[in-house]
């Protein structure tokens, strides 16, 4: 995608502001790349664990990229980078839970972000749950959703998950695991 310097809108940035101008009409060629993540790194969100259970094993992938998408039905989407083992394996379960991580589990956010990990009988080192459907949740989650696939839309380098969610756990008692500009944070005693 190409961003054309707009003089008129130029001038209302801030000083110190970021931005990309990329294309002819700007007179310079800068990639979009790092101001892309820099941007999206300023949108704080939660962090969540999404996991199935295929073939007798397990696997859970660390995902800010989650929404919920409709109430009737009540849908959810999750985007999992297109070489990731976890969509194949969730097309063969046609099934996947959401766990969505409390203050404390950064830990476990860590663990499932690693890359080269296998596909195992359990999750490891990380406790785990399981819905009464069989999809494998992190224990003391802040809350889970147990989907069936809706459907999947694959989009540039990723896939997108729509996920039917047909058990909804929370735990009012717990709060979340945020992650905002590439740290885990934690939302203010007071909030
Ligand atoms: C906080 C955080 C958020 C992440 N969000 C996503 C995401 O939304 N989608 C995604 O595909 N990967 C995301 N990742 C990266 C994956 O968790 C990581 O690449 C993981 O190793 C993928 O596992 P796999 O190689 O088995 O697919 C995120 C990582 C972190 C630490």
């Amino acid at each position: 995608m190409a961003l054309t310097e707009d003089s008129e809108h130029a001038t209302k940035w801030p000083p110190g502001a970021k931005r990309t101008v990329d294309g002819e009409a700007g007179g310079r060629q800068l990639s979009i790349r790092e101001d892309f993540k820099d941007a999206l790194a300023s949108w704080a969100s939660g962090v969540s664990i999404v996991a199935t259970r295929a073939g007798g094993l397990v696997h859970g992938v660390t995902v800010s990229s989650f929404a919920s998408l409709s109430l009737d039905p009540p849908l959810v989407i999750a985007c999992i980078a297109a070489r990731s083992r976890l969509s194949p394996m969730v097309r063969e379960a046609r099934r996947f839970a959401i766990s969505l991580l409390s203050a404390d589990q950064g830990e476990a956010s860590a663990a499932f972000a690693r890359s080269g990990r296998e596909p195992a009988p359990a999750f490891v080192g990380i406790d785990e749950d399981r819905t009464p459907s069989g999809m494998p949740v992190v224990a003391g989650a802040m809350a889970h959703l147990d989907c069936e696939l809706h459907s999947e839309l694959a989009v540039g380098d990723h896939t997108i998950l729509v996920g039917l969610v047909v058990e909804a756990v929370t735990h009012p008692d717990k709060s979340p695991l945020l992650y905002y500009r590439r740290a885990y944070r934690r939302l203010d005693a007071g909030a």
